[in-house]
C-alpha cells in the first residue's frame, strides 16, 4: 500500500475516532441542555397559572381563572392536566366536570410519565397550590426532534472535518512521497552505475528528508571516491604487476641472446650472474607485492594471525635500516636509527613487526627527494603522553613507541585520517613518488598489525617539511 493511502486511512480512522468521540459527549450534553430549557419553558405556564390564580383570587373573579385553566390544554399540547386547588376543592381544573370537586392526593403526587410542576401561592391570606403536569413522553419526543436537527447539524460537519483531514493527508503525504520518490529515482541511477546523482539539498538545517538528501549525496560521494580507488587500484596492480615481468622479461631477452652470441668464459659468467640477479630482485618485488594484496585479503576474511614473542626491537630495527641502507644511498637519503634506540624487549609476532616497518620505512624513502633523511627512532614513555593520540593508551602504563620520522613531502591536514584506510593514496604527493607506486595497502596492514597487538598508529605531518609516522605498543612482556 502507497504512503499516501495508509497516511489517508490513518488520518481519516482518526478524524472519525476523534469526531465520534467528541460528538458523543455534545449529543448528551446537549440533549440535557434542551431537555433542561423545555421544562424552563414549561415552568413558565405553570408560572403563568399562578399569575392568574392570584389576579382573580385578589379580584374575586373565579370564572377567569376557571375559564383561562380551560383553554390551557389547547394551548400547551404536552400539557395532561393543570389545576389551582386551597387545600379542600379545585378551584381551577383543565377538566370542567373536577372544578370545586374535592382534591385528590394522587393527582399532584406525578411520577411515571408525568412531570409534574407545583408549588403554592398565597394571596389575600390565603394559600393556594397551582399544579401543572405534563406528558414525559410527549417531552422527550419533543427533544428528540430537537435533537435529530443537532444531529444532522453535526453530522454535517463531521463530514466536513474528515474531507479536510482527508485533504490534510493527502497533502502532508505528497510533502513527503514527492522527494522520497526523487531520492529512489537518484537510487535507482545510482545501482544502474551511474554516480553522478546527486539531489538538490540545503548545506545545512532543514528537515528530516533534508538530512537524507545529505546523507544520499554523502554516500553517493563516498562511492565517486571508491570507484576513484578502484580505478587508481587497478592501475596500479597493473603497473605493479606488469614492470616487473616487463624487467624479468628483457633481463632474459638478454641472457638469450647473449648465449645465443656465443659470449663464453668468465665475462659471460659475470654478465649471466649480473642479468639474473636483476631478474631475481624483480621477482622479489612481485612476490612482496603479491604477499601485500594476500595480507590484506586475509584481513577482510579475518584470518591474519599475530604470533606475539619476546624479541629485542632494536635488532629488528638495524635490519631493518641495513635492508635499506643501499636503497637509501640510491636515493641519496640518509637513513638511520636513532643513537638513543633504545635497546628494549618487547613481546610482539617479529616478522609482523618487520612488516610495520618496512612500510613505514619505504613510504619515507618514497616520499623524500634527495637530499633529505629518514630516521628511525624509539622511547619507553608513560601512557599520559600518548592518551592524546588514541584512547587505548593508559595513563600510567608503559609503551614502547616507535617513529619513522622523514624530511619529505609531508601530508595535506585533511588526508590524515583517511591514511591508514584501504587503498588510500594521497592525490596531491603522487607526483613524488620515488619508486614503485604501491597499491594504497601498507598503512592498512601496519595498523591491522598494531592494533592487532592492542596498541595503536598514527600520523603527523606539515606539507613540504616531513612527516613522522608513529606506534605505540604495551612495553610489558
Ligand atoms: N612518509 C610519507 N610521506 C608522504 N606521504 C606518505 C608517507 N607515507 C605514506 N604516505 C601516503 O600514504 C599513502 C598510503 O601509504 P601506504 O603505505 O598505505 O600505501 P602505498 O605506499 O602507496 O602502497 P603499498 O604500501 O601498498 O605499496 C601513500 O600512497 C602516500 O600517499
Ligand atoms: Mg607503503
Amino acid at each position: 500500500m502507497k504512503i499516501r493511502a495508509k497516511l489517508s486511512l490513518l488520518m481519516g480512522a482518526f478524524t472519525l475516532f476523534a469526531l465520534s468521540r467528541f460528538s458523543g459527549s455534545l449529543y448528551v450534553f446537549e440533549r440535557r441542555e434542551v431537555r433542561a430549557q423545555e421544562i424552563k419553558r414549561l415552568s413558565g405556564v405553570a408560572d403563568a397559572l399562578a399569575r392568574v390564580a392570584e389576579e382573580s383570587i385578589m379580584s374575586q373573579d373565579d370564572l377567569s381563572l376557571i375559564s383561562y385553566t380551560l383553554k390551557l390544554k389547547s394551548s400547551e399540547p404536552l400539557l395532561e392536566y393543570a389545576f389551582v386547588h386551597d387545600g379542600e376543592k379545585y378551584r381551577a381544573h383543565t377538566e370542567k366536570k373536577l372544578v370545586l370537586e374535592k382534591v385528590s392526593p394522587a393527582a399532584s403526587a406525578g411520577g411515571g410519565d408525568l412531570e409534574i410542576i407545583s408549588f403554592p401561592v398565597s394571596t389575600g391570606g390565603k394559600k393556594y397550590t397551582v399544579t401543572t403536569a405534563f406528558s414525559r413522553r410527549l417531552i422527550d419526543d419533543d427533544v428528540g426532534v430537537r435533537m435529530t436537527q443537532s444531529l444532522r447539524r453535526m453530522l454535517f460537519a463531521g463530514a466536513l472535518a474528515l474531507l479536510a483531514a482527508l485533504a490534510v493527508s493527502a497533502a502532508a503525504s505528497r510533502a513527503i512521497t514527492r522527494p522520497v520518490l526523487e531520492l529512489s529515482r537518484a537510487a535507482a541511477k545510482v545501482g544502474g552505475g551511474d554516480l553522478n546523482s546527486a539531489v538538490a539539498a540545503p548545506e545545512s538545517g532543514g528537515d528530516e528528508i533534508d538530512l537524507l538528501r545529505r546523507e544520499f549525496n554523502g554516500m553517493v560521494g563516498r562511492l565517486m571516491e571508491l570507484d576513484e580507488m578502484k580505478k587508481d587500484f587497478v592501475s596500479a596492480v597493473t603497473h605493479e604487476l606488469k614492470s616487473p615481468l616487463s624487467a624479468i622479461d628483457s633481463y632474459l631477452d638478454i641472457v638469450l641472446g647473449e648465449v645465443s652470441s656465443g659470449l663464453k668464459g668468465d665475462e659471460a659468467r659475470v654478465k649471466w650472474a649480473e642479468d639474473i640477479n636483476y631478474a631475481k630482485q624483480n621477482v622479489k618485488r612481485l612476490h612482496n607485492f603479491i604477499g601485500t594484496v594476500l595480507d590484506a585479503a586475509k584481513i577482510e576474511k579475518g584470518k591474519f594471525e599475530i604470533k606475539p614473542a619476546p624479541f629485542d626491537f632494536s635488532g629488528l630495527a638495524g635490519e631493518v635500516v641495513k635492508l635499506f641502507s643501499g636503497k637509501a644511498a640510491e636515493l641519496n637519503v640518509a637513513l638511520g636509527a636513532d643513537p638513543g634506540f633504545p635497546a628494549a624487549v618487547i613481546n610482539a609476532d617479529r616478522e609482523r613487526m618487520r612488516q610495520v616497518l618496512v612500510n613505514l620505512v619505504s613510504n619515507a624513502l618514497k616520499f623524500t627527494p634527495a637530499g633529505g633523511r629518514v630516521l628511525l627512532k624509539a622511547r619507553v614513555t608513560d601512557g599520559l603522553d600518548l592518551a592524546r593520540h588514541a584512547a587505548v593508551f593508559v595513563p600510567g602504563e608503559k609503551y614502547f613507541h616507535v617513529s619513522v620520522e622523514d624530511s619529505g613531502a609531508g601530508i595535506p591536514a585533511e588526508a590524515l585520517p583517511r591514511l591508514f584506510g584501504k587503498f588510500e593514496q594521497v592525490k596531491t604527493t603522487r607526483g613524488a613518488v620515488r619508486g614503485d607506486k604501491g597499491a594504497g595497502l601498507g598503512l592498512y596492514i601496519a595498523r591491522t598489525i598494531v592494533e592487532g597487538h592492542g596498541g595503536a598508529i598514527w600520523a603527523e605531518s606539515a606539507e613540504g617539511k616531513g612527516s613522522a609516522f608513529n606506534f605505540a605498543l604495551s612495553a610489558d612482556i
